[in-house]
């Protein structure tokens, strides 16, 4: 007898803390045969896979690539056509900067059944456990999301001088290497180098750490703390607001370097 399909979810792990994740996304792990998790996505989540699934790690860590997403795309496929229940975990949610549409894109292609489980992403809950909202009554009512990488073959632009004068908060995913570039091209386009901003390592989870200064001083603030990745990058009068928010903040000082 031919076995039928298998489904695939996809399903965004949150932002690292591991209670960051809806109950969605916790039953899809619970039921699945086979999981493909990410570099981002915490380890502590695959304690709710069942016993006997199958756990393969798909990451990529900058540009170290463990697997071409191609092979992943593949790898989904190929479990799908074997009927297997698959939960595919990705750090945040799968949409934002994720790749999610390209998997689904192949699933579709072979008539693989697939769910999307949306998860919170790092872009809101990174700044917000550091006590900083993205948006706030009269101080930022606009925010946009940007990755800091364009891979080589890119077919989109980030437009510096719409941005830099257009929206009051600004968060870029992946922007550590390209911190400079970034600063560089606001401050060119417009953008007060007084603008409060912060960087934010591992957020969500105890190794967080947070390096806050103006888009003037972060790249060389940066450079002293030898900040690596992963980390979000938030520029905006918000920042400067995060002081205000006690007690969440007092809980988080800890984190910030000095
Ligand atoms: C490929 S993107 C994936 C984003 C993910 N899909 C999401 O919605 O959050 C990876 C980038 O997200 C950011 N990121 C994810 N988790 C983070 C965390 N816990 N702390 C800081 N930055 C994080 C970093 O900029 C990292 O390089």
């Amino acid at each position: 007898m031919m076995r039928e399909r298998g489904k695939v979810s996809i399903v965004g792990a949150g932002p690292g803390d591991p209670e960051l994740i809806t109950l969605k996304a916790i039953r899809a792990i619970e039921n699945a045969e086979v999981v493909l998790y990410d570099y981002l996505v915490n380890k502590q989540l695959l304690d709710y896979c069942k016993e006997g699934c199958e756990i393969v790690y798909v990451g990529k860590k900058n540009r170290q690539h463990t697997y071409p997403q191609e092979d992943i795309n593949k790898m989904l496929i190929e479990y799908g056509l074997a009927g297997k229940k698959i939960a595919r975990l990705k750090g945040g949610d799968p949409f934002v900067f994720g790749r999610g549409a390209e998997e689904i894109l192949g699933l579709k292609e072979h008539d693989i059944e697939f769910e999307v489980i949306p998860g919170i992403t790092a872009g809101v809950a990174v700044p917000g456990a550091a006590g900083i909202p993205v948006t706030l009554r009269n101080v930022a009512s606009s925010v946009a999301f940007f990755t800091g990488h364009q891979c080589a073959n890119h077919k989109t632009e980030i437009y510096w001088d719409k941005i830099a004068t257009g929206i009051d908060t600004l968060v870029f995913y992946m922007g550590v290497t390209q911190a400079p570039r970034i600063v560089r091209n606001l401050m060119a386009c417009g953008k007060n180098p007084e603008t409060p901003v912060a960087m934010i390592r591992w957020g969500t989870l105890p190794e967080q750490e947070v390096l806050k200064g103006t888009l003037g001083t972060i790249v060389q603030m940066m450079e002293e703390h030898n900040f690596k990745p992963p980390a979000i990058f938030i520029v905006g009068e918000v920042v400067a607001y995060s002081e205000q928010l006690s007690p969440l903040i007092n809980q988080m000082a800890e984190s910030e370097i000095e």
